[in-house]
């Protein structure tokens, strides 16, 4: 088995990444599943993250498969390859050790962090716009090589990942799942999640799509945690929980919390709701005009395939929307609003997760961001 990561450890990964002189090891990990290292010496600095044999927030009780370095580094190198510039360095993969060595995104920070403080961070919607059309259409069979592509398939394989959100996301919300995570105040919106035999049906159904549809190599944590930006540089971070999936899985989770962050700006009415409503508009305008310059030649357009997009993400989106209230891991965009506030905000993410997932299908981006962002409470 390997060996768990300490200082020293993640010192001697690091050192040929330096430069010369002393260099001091700091863990800076904010998540739940890895060991994330920042390593400093010779006026340079490189990331170290490692994955430990288990669910780190849980410990040996949940154990996790330490493939998920591989994983996460292939998926880095080749999303990388096919969105350049739009992912960290990949400076070194030690699978012995179960770590990796990431270009340090320094001056850049979390997404989530930036849309919590109402930042306005240019032109980064639009780059994760394009680097969904490109990451997405790039390791599907539109524009891969038949047998390249089966052979893909075989590379991201992620079975312990693939449960959690099995799991987390499609079922535990559904139910009276121990795992889950509700506000006192919010009590009863949970129960009314459990008594709600349509929606427990839809998202069985997403759940079926989550594991037989597949179409891409999606990221598959694809939230605005998982995005580090500065002014004009989007960089996308943790791909772990790839895998063979559905594509609108991916944008659906843009989506989601790009609507979390909308519901809380507007509950607070400090007037950066509209920036965010930009953002949704650039994100799927880049994402729209991408698919179309990159779309194979020999393969005739059929607008079908983005409104087809359009409403995966909506559903997606939908159970994005339900899990980050009710289930275990909540988003920090919601729970850091005032006590009253927080609550119609949560009772406002359901009501719009209920109609994306019950409603008609969605005919636009507009359709879209409406009813994900301006449901009513019942
Ligand atoms: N390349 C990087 N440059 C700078 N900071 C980084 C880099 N990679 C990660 N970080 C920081 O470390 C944190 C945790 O990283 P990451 O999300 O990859 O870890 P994780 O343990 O897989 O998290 P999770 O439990 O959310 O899956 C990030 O939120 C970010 O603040
Ligand atoms: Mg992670």
């Amino acid at each position: 088995m390997p060996e768990t990561l300490d200082d020293s450890l993640a010192l001697a990964l690091a050192a040929p990444h330096l430069g010369d002189g002393p260099a001091t090891a700091e863990e800076i990990g904010d998540g739940n599943l890895n060991v994330v290292y920042r390593v400093s010496g010779g006026g340079r600095s490189v990331i170290v993250k490692h994955a430990p044999p288990y669910l780190k927030v849980v410990g040996d009780a949940w154990p996790l498969s330490q493939d998920r370095v591989r994983i996460e580094a292939e998926a880095l190198a080749l999303h990388g390859e096919l969105a350049p510039d739009r992912v960290p360095a990949l400076l070194a993969v030690d699978l012995d050790r179960a770590a990796m060595v990431l270009e340090d995104l320094r001056g850049h920070q979390v997404w989530r962090t930036q849309l919590v403080a109402g930042v306005h961070v240019t032109g980064v919607a639009e780059q994760m716009g394009r680097y969904c059309a490109r990451t997405l259409l790039g390791t599907s069979d539109l524009l891969m090589d038949s047998a390249d592509r089966k052979r893909l398939a075989t590379r991201f394989v992620n079975p312990d990942l693939c449960a959690i959100t099995e799991e987390l996301v499609f079922t535990a919300p559904y139910t009276a799942a121990e795992s889950n995570r509700v506000d006192d105040a919010a009590a009863e919106l949970a129960a009314s999640l459990r008594g709600d035999a349509a929606m427990r049906r839809a998202a069985s159904q997403l759940l079926w799509e989550f594991r037989t549809r597949h179409e891409a190599l999606i990221h598959g944590d694809l939230h605005t945690g998982s995005i580090m930006v500065a002014d004009g540089d989007a960089r996308v971070i943790d791909p772990e929980f790839a895998f063979i999936g559905p594509m609108g899985y991916d944008t659906g989770n843009v989506v989601a919390n790009l609507a979390f962050s909308a519901i809380a700006h507007q509950e607070l009415g400090d007037g950066f709701a509209g920036q965010v409503d930009e953002y949704l508009m650039d994100f799927w305008g880049a994402l729209s005009e991408e698919v179309r310059l990159i779309w194979p030649e020999d393969h005739p357009w059929d607008e079908i395939f983005l409104s087809n997009l359009l409403e995966d993400s909506a559903r997606y989106a939908a159970t994005e929307l339900v899990r980050r209230i009710v289930g275990l891991a909540h988003v920090v965009d919601i729970d850091s609003l005032p006590d009253a506030s927080r609550l119609r905000a949560q009772h406002r993410a359901v009501a719009a997760a209920r109609s994306l997932l019950l409603g008609p299908p969605v005919r636009s981006p507009h359709d879209l961001w409406s009813r994900a962002t301006t449901e009513d409470v019942p």
